[in-house]
């Protein structure tokens, strides 16, 4: 049996992985922060991933197949204040991590994400393009792509986008919004693709045995924006509300705190066609599976 270490364990990936990862082929040694583990029906450890000593001792102990780093900080917007917390959990968290998981000689699973980019282009972007973010939350996750790169011996980076899963996302948001408004406003010029935690976490799982190490872009098939994406959410889930598109200006106006996206951060999934051939489910597939479940 094949032990995993899944940090983040209670986020929305590392809750899809549980129910992903085959139990006959892997044991799962899940940790997240205090507060996280508590929320958890199995049983957890408190690791906190900025911890670099704790974190080696643990990994050192538990002598994994491989760490599914699924621990980050995600919100996009706080992020723009809180700058030191998130190089702390985005970047060193992944650093400490990578070197526990060289040591280990285990592999390391490591998820980024779209806002690494600018967004200020019209083709989707390839592995091979060059970064260039424009919010903390892209800056820093950017720097633990790079320690990863630095630290860690056979890894796998995930870029993914616009996820949803058992927590707090965009599909919840609309669905709650739903209960009490008729109409909505939504950002429609920002183009990414939507990506459901277990279509992520199949990927993971897909490419967690083999030795096709470097860096994924890994989402869902298809692209819309975030107006059109709700209004998908509404039609599925039979809810009669409008969808009333507005810019990103608009929408800045109305939320000054809201950190800077890119406009077009549409993933091509080049190194999975030059690799191993596995193919994502399309959004509209992948949100119908999600709300069946809900
Ligand atoms: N959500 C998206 O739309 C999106 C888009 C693109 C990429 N991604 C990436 O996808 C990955 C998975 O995201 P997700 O949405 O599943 O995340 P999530 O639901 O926000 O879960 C993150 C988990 O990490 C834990 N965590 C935070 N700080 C930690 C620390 N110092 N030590 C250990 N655990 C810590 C959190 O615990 P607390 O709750 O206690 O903080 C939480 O349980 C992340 O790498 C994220 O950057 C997400």
């Amino acid at each position: 049996m094949k032990k995993v270490i899944l940090t983040g364990a209670a986020g929305q990936l590392g809750r899809a992985l549980q129910k992903v990862l085959s139990p006959a082929e892997y044991e799962l040694v899940l940790t997240d922060t205090a507060a996280a583990v508590s929320a958890l029906d199995a049983p957890a450890t408190a690791l906190d991933i900025t911890d670099n000593e704790a974190v080696i001792a643990f990994v050192d102990r538990t002598k994994p197949y491989a760490i599914i780093n699924c621990a980050a900080y995600t919100a996009v917007d706080a992020q723009e204040k809180d700058v030191d917390l998130s190089y702390k959990i985005n970047a060193l968290g992944p650093r400490n991590l990578s070197i526990a998981a060289a040591k280990a000689g285990a592999k390391l699973v490591h998820i980024s994400t779209d806002y690494v980019f600018a967004g200020d282009g019209s083709v989707p972007y390839t592995e091979f393009d060059t970064p260039a973010p424009k919010s903390v939350y892209g800056t820093t996750k950017l720097a633990g792509e790079e320690f990863v790169k630095q630290f860690a011996k056979e890894f796998f980076i995930i870029r993914t986008a616009w996820l949803y899963g058992e927590g707090k996302n965009f599909v919840r948001t609309m669905l709650n919004l739903a209960e009490t408004r008729d109409e909505i406003s939504v950002v429609n010029d920002q183009t990414g693709n939507p990506t459901s935690a277990m279509e992520l976490a199949r990927l993971v799982a897909h490419l967690l045995p083999t030795q096709e190490y470097g860096l994924y872009h890994g989402t869902c098939e298809g692209s819309c924006s975030w107006a059109d994406f709700a209004r998908e959410i509404f039609r599925l889930a039979g809810k009669n509300v409008t969808v009333k598109g507005v810019t990103s200006k608009e929408y800045a106006a109305m939320n000054p705190a809201a950190a800077p996206r890119p406009a077009f951060s549409e993933l091509d999934k080049y190194m999975l066609r030059l690799t191993t051939g596995y193919t994502m489910a399309n959004w509209h597939d992948a949100l119908e599976e999600y709300l069946k479940e809900a």
